[in-house]
């Protein structure tokens, strides 16, 4: 009992865990970012915002810090952790590729992001077309200088694929116009910090620069800020690549007029959320994605910095929504724990009362039978047969007396069985014998059991219920009812046989037990 009772808990408490567990989602999908910047934090967050858009997606998240090695072991992790999918921009075009061939190779599909690899093994790609982006910011440049003039180019990280597309283009396009002077190509890192260094490094002649093209609005700012330094000319224009909204966004810088133009590189994150579900749920997608993009100049700064701001706000909004959701769906799992909880100790104690019933019951019923076989000789005839009669003249029992239960064979049987039956069947026989012996009580039964007083107490009380003196009594007047029906004496002469020395107090005892008096039983 007391087994499968531990059981039910068990089994109770596991479903209140598993209900205060939240609906699992469907699909995880890790998310290897190469870097960790505001361009990168937009991206996330579009990310973020498609996986709620979804519902049934769980993302996440690593940034290497631009490290070749933590991005390996980050993605190697990844799959350890059993992603369904994995979303990546490795750092560079080489170093990342083995990583990615073995998520590739656990059947994991691969959504490269942004950032290409020498391998073949993804499933997609998405970018925007930086080739032509190079191109394009060349091509401004060349008009923006009638074809003529000094330029500086700052790179991106060596060997990550948007640095080498974006100078490819960049030289194809400045490259058909012959005054135009590339100065120099600096190598960055896609960091402002890597601009700066890199110019103010630089052993060669900055002096007369027309136009700086940064790889990117960070690094474009980086150069202002070192040429602002080296007495470069006020009129050096700048421009880069990603044309970010916000205060910090290349947006606002040509707003402000830090930078002469910006080329929108798009994060579009719930677009990449999309292509992953689309695969993951087997529906049509296409393997090599372009994302659309568009030069930022003075002239549309504004109205796409209204534009971007705009879906930000919403972006934010949503966010805050999903946040509220999440509280409330919080709650909802608490108070849902909190009455599972309360209806398994209400069960608890409901089923702990059932048994302490039943015990008590039981007992109760083992107690009576224990009793009923002391003080029934098995000689005797069958209580049933000698229990008052309700008739008229039959005076009624004042309180309902104790039934004298019938023992089956069986029930003396499973008494019979242990060691307190034999003691009750000695306590019963000595009780039997010595039942016309006024003498005889508890001292003397006490001796005939070899037991002492206080023992003899203790193990009657606790196998019947009642006391010795009680067994001795009721034993006594359960013999003279039998003798008051069965044979002619008078209720004195019975008195004696049953070992009372006063008649009078015989009767008042067998009226006290039966409810009603000796006489009225001779009397049936
Ligand atoms: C962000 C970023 C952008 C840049 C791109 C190149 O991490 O550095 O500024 O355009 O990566 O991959």
């Amino acid at each position: 009992m007391k087994n499968s009772i531990k059981t039910f808990v068990v089994v109770m408490l596991l479903l209140v865990i598993s209900s205060c567990n939240k609906q699992e989602p469907e699909y995880v999908i890790g998310v290897s970012q190469c870097s960790q910047d505001i361009w990168r934090e937009k991206q996330n967050a579009e990310l973020r915002m498609g996986a709620y858009i979804q519902g049934n997606v769980d993302l996440h998240f690593t940034s290497a810090h631009d490290s070749d090695e933590r991005q390996v072991q980050q993605i190697d992790s990844l799959i350890k952790t059993g992603i369904d999918l994995l979303i990546v921009a490795p750092n560079q075009v080489k170093t990342i590729s083995p990583a990615i061939d073995r998520a590739f190779e656990h059947g994991i599909p691969v959504i490269v992001f942004e950032r290409k690899t020498d391998t073949k093994k993804y499933t997609a790609f998405i970018s925007a077309d930086n080739h032509e982006m190079g191109r394009t910011m060349g091509e401004y440049i060349a008009h923006q200088l009638n074809g003529k003039g000094r330029i500086l180019e700052i790179k991106g990280l060596k060997d990550s694929s948007p640095a080498i597309e974006r100078h490819n283009g960049f030289i194809e396009a400045v490259s058909k116009y012959p005054q135009l002077q590339l100065v120099a190509s600096l190598q960055g890192d896609w960091t402002e910090q890597s601009a700066y260094d890199a110019v103010k490094n630089y052993q060669g002649d900055l002096s007369n620069i027309d136009f700086v093209f940064g790889q990117n609005d960070r690094m474009a700012m980086g150069a202002r800020k070192a040429l602002s330094t080296l007495n470069a000319r006020l009129s050096t224009k700048f421009c880069g690549i990603d044309g970010l909204p916000g205060k910090e966004g290349g947006i606002q810088l040509v707003r402000d007029s830090l930078l002469d133009a910006s080329y929108i590189y798009p994060t579009h994150g719930d677009q990449i959320i999309q292509l992953a579900l689309d695969i993951l749920e087997k529906k049509p997608y296409k393997k090599e994605n372009m994302l659309m993009s568009a030069l930022v100049t003075r002239d549309n700064a504004y109205v796409l910095q209204m534009e971007s701001e705009e879906i930000m706000r919403q972006s934010a909004y949503l966010d805050q929504l999903h946040e509220k959701a999440d509280n409330y769906m919080m709650e909802l799992d608490t108070q849902r724990a909190i009455t599972i909880l309360m209806e398994v100790i209400i069960f608890i104690i409901t089923i702990s009362a059932i048994i302490i019933i039943t015990n008590m019951r039981r007992r109760h019923r083992l107690e009576r039978q224990a009793f009923s076989m002391v003080v029934n000789s098995p000689l005797t005839p069958q209580p049933s047969d000698i229990s008052p009669q309700t008739s008229d003249t039959t005076p009624q029992a004042s309180e309902p007396r104790p039934q004298i239960t019938e023992v089956t064979p069986e029930e003396i049987e499973q008494i019979e069985g242990d060691a307190d039956a034999r003691f009750l069947e000695l306590l019963r026989q000595h009780v039997q014998e010595q039942i016309g012996n006024s003498d005889f009580g508890v001292e003397e039964l006490a001796a005939q059991m070899g037991v002492s007083r206080v023992q003899l107490y203790r193990k009657v009380k606790q196998q019947t219920g009642r006391t010795p003196v009680d067994i001795i009594r009721l034993s006594r007047l359960n013999r003279s009812k039998i003798l008051l029906q069965t044979t002619d004496l008078s209720v004195s002469e019975i008195a004696y046989q049953v070992g009372f020395t006063a008649p009078s107090y015989f009767t008042k005892c067998f009226k006290d037990e039966f409810g009603i008096l000796p006489g009225d039983i001779k009397k049936n």
